[in-house]
């Protein structure tokens, strides 16, 4: 029997639903030896934070991370028993398991040997290990959340990874895909990092819309059967063939296989061909949704995602009792995460637009009732409070802040670049009376460089720009700055003027 069909029929044998797999749990766990079984695991990341995530792998789980050339991912090894832990990193946006890793494939020179090795490929992997990974992480899988369609900000199918530039969805996934049902390549390639091309095929070009109907009536009555589909990711310039083609066939090759159903949008298994110039990697995904979909349910224009807004809180080492702000929180996407993953601190998320705080206290409020419901009694809050002020005329005592982190109006979708010319330098001076000299740390994303650099350049006074993070928001280069409070007090330029005015900008 090969690899790949006794890894099937262990799994068609055994505990293949979820439902199966937590009373499995339940009733002492993962057999001794599976749960030692070794396991490497890859993750997406938002891109600049590899290191970040790399440093959240080391601490949590113990384990050493590979950063790969291909940015936005990163390696680790586990041992299986870790799987929750996993699922809990907050830096990881997907996850999956390695079944084989090819750091110099050698790529044949005409399409057709390319195509004809990928189909022969199928059957020469170890699927074994991997399959039963994947069976044993069905219990601590999330489920993909269904979102509405309408929203109430007009953003009517856009992504939220980003700002001021988000793409229609249904553009989006033509150009990825060029099918126009394929929601779930967004959740694992909206890392805009990854902007190379994506096909997720199955098989054949088999799948008319007509078929899949009837597929599906006849899978309905075949429960047992698993549904597949294969994603590839190819990027590099010196391929012969397109990733809709290697996913078809190596696709096709994978269903010949282990006998598995093609389904493009209900699976139970996803494979994943990623092909990076000569490196080529299978594996299957962990993950039906980013785990960056936490948290916010109210969204706003410009909803920073989760991991980024952990990325950039872990950039200032949030230490016991610190007061942490977000002056122009949005929706509260990084307070928020804050008071969740740093409840020793206080968080204060505010914003000048009162839709915004209203998101934004929205959104704590839903987190409550979720925690509440989980634990059936009635919780004692999150260390957070929104409100609504101006960046420029803050109501905090001069030096009460030790850590301010925000995501600044790139100009674009939010505010306009003329604006921040302004508002930048009037921003950097109010951030610089309110942060703790000496000590006080500010971490600033914006897309807006040369405003912010202009702005940076007349305060070296007050602060000292210590890290520089490049990341990729939506295909916007954009940057996130780690500065540091200089030791010197805050002086109000009209007292050194002789007089005291008050708002710092129009
Ligand atoms: C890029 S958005 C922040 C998005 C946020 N991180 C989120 O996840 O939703 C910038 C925010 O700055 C706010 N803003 C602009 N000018 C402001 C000012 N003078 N004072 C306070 N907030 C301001 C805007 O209302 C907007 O919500």
């Amino acid at each position: 029997m090969s690899d790949g069909e006794e890894a099937t029929n262990h799994l068609l044998d055994g505990t293949l639903h979820e439902s199966q797999a937590s009373v499995q749990a339940a009733e002492g766990g993962l057999q001794s030896e599976s749960a030692r079984l070794p396991v490497t695991i890859g993750a997406t990341v938002p891109t600049g934070f590899e290191q970040t995530a790399a440093d959240e792998v080391r601490e949590k789980l113990g384990s050493a991370c590979r950063i790969s050339k291909d940015r936005g991912k990163i390696y680790f090894d586990i041992s299986v028993e870790s799987l929750a832990q996993v699922h809990s990193l907050r830096s990881v946006d997907n996850l999956f398991v390695v079944v084989q890793e090819f750091k110099d494939y050698q790529f044949k020179s005409t399409k057709e040997e390319v195509l004809k090795d990928f189909e022969d490929l199928a059957g020469k992997l170890s699927w074994s290990d991997p399959l039963k990974v994947w069976e044993m992480n069905s219990s601590f899988k999330k489920k993909k959340t269904k979102r509405k369609k309408i929203n109430q900000n007009s953003n009517k199918g856009k992504t939220d990874n980003g700002q001021g530039d988000k793409k229609d969805e249904r553009d989006v996934k033509k150009e990825l895909t060029g099918s126009a049902s394929e929601t779930q390549i967004l959740d694992y390639y909206e890392n805009p990092a990854i902007r190379e091309e994506i096909s997720t095929l199955v098989g054949d070009d088999l799948a008319s819309c007509k078929d899949e109907a009837d597929e599906r009536s006849k899978e309905e009555a075949d429960a047992s059967v698993l549904r597949f589909r294969v994603t590839c990711n190819r990027a590099g310039e010196k391929h012969c063939f397109t990733s809709n083609e290697a996913a078809r066939d190596f696709g096709g090759a994978v269903q010949e296989h282990f006998k598995w159903k093609a389904d493009m949008t209900s699976f139970d298994v996803e494979v994943l061909l990623n092909i990076h110039d000569n490196e080529v990697l299978v594996g299957i995904a962990l993950t039906e949704e980013s785990l960056h979909r936490r948290n916010i349910t109210h969204f706003g224009p410009t909803t920073l995602r989760s991991t980024l807004a952990y990325g950039m809180l872990r950039l200032c080492a949030p230490q016991p009792t610190d007061i942490i702000i977000d002056p122009m929180c949005g929706t509260g996407a990084i307070p928020i995460e804050g008071a969740t993953e740093w409840s020793n601190c206080f968080h204060i998320a505010g914003d000048n637009n009162a839709l915004a705080v209203n998101r934004a206290a929205n959104n704590i409020a839903s987190l409550l009732t979720k925690s509440q419901i989980k634990e059936g009694s009635p919780s004692w809050g999150l260390p957070i409070d929104t409100v609504q002020w101006d960046i420029c005329s803050l109501p905090l005592r001069t030096g009460s802040v030790d850590i301010i982190v925000t995501d600044m109006p790139f100009g674009k979708r939010m505010g306009s670049k003329k604006r921040n010319w302004n508002l930048y330098p009037a921003c950097l001076r109010e951030m610089s009376r309110v942060c703790r000299p000496g000590t006080g740390r500010a971490v600033l994303l914006t897309q807006d460089k040369k405003c912010f650099t202009k702005a940076l350049s007349g305060m070296g006074h007050v602060w000292r720009k210590v890290h520089t993070v490049w990341v990729n928001i939506g295909g916007l280069h954009a940057a996130v700055y780690l500065l540091k409070r200089t030791p010197q007090a805050f002086v109000h330029p009209s007292e050194q003027d002789g007089e005291r005015g008050t708002p710092w900008c129009e």
